[in-house]
């Protein structure tokens, strides 16, 4: 049976998901909680090696289905190796995307639908679901902006920028449709305040599970 809490991030590229959420591990373990911080695609080896086929920049050629399908294959594998076992013990999980970027992704920007890449998700998940979700609102320009400087930018970050201006529609979708589950938080602001408004939530949904 699961007895921790199980928290997500989402958000377009250059929300500063990952940025956040070290922090929030980071502050997490300081406080004496269990706690473990993971992603999506990856987090463990079979699901690291599906990331890198998707992500690979030279696979211009995959199909819109194939990529939702290898996103859900990665979920599932997580889902039972790491995140499930972690829950099981009671540990904080917390994961950098989940179920809500296939739904903004491939749902929306690759214009597969919600319901369906939901319904196709349900055989992966078997109904876990987080308990909150914490979605990073950025423009999409300035997180295109955010990550120009990166050395390497993936067959995902290489899209065009109407691709990350329907995945900004897509997460409000999302997040429309899951209101008592998702938290927007605005990420255009700095840092610190992100940070602080995002640690506030996580701790109101640790405390009160
Ligand atoms: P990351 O750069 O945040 O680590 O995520 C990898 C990329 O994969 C990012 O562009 C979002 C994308 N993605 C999807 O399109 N669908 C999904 O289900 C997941 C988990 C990620």
């Amino acid at each position: 049976m699961k007895k921790g809490s199980f928290i997500t991030f989402e958000g377009n590229e250059g929300c500063g998901k990952t940025t956040i959420s070290s922090r929030i591990y980071k502050q997490l373990v300081e406080e004496g909680y269990d706690v473990m911080q993971t992603r999506e695609p990856g987090g463990i080896e079979i699901a690291e090696k599906i990331r890198e086929l998707i992500l690979d920049p030279a696979h211009t050629a995959m199909d819109a289905r194939t990529e939702a399908l290898l996103y859900a294959a990665a979920r599932r594998q997580h889902l039972v190796e790491k995140v499930i076992p972690a829950l099981e013990k009671g540990t904080i999980v917390l994961c950098d995307r989940f179920i809500d970027s296939s739904l903004a992704y491939q749902g929306v920007a690759r214009g597969l639908g919600i319901d369906e890449i939901y319904e196709m998700n349900q055989f992966a998940i078997a109904d876990t679901m987080p308990d909150a979700t914490l979605l990073l609102r950025v423009t999409p320009e300035q997180g295109l902006q955010r990550i120009a400087s990166r050395q390497h930018l993936d067959r995902l970050d290489q899209e065009s920028e109407d691709f990350h201006h329907l995945v900004a529609k897509g997460y409000d979708e999302v997040a429309a449709r899951y209101p008592e589950r998702i938290t927007v938080i605005d990420a255009n602001q700095d840092v610190d305040t992100v940070y602080a408004n995002t640690y506030k939530k996580v701790k109101e949904v640790i405390d009160h599970v």
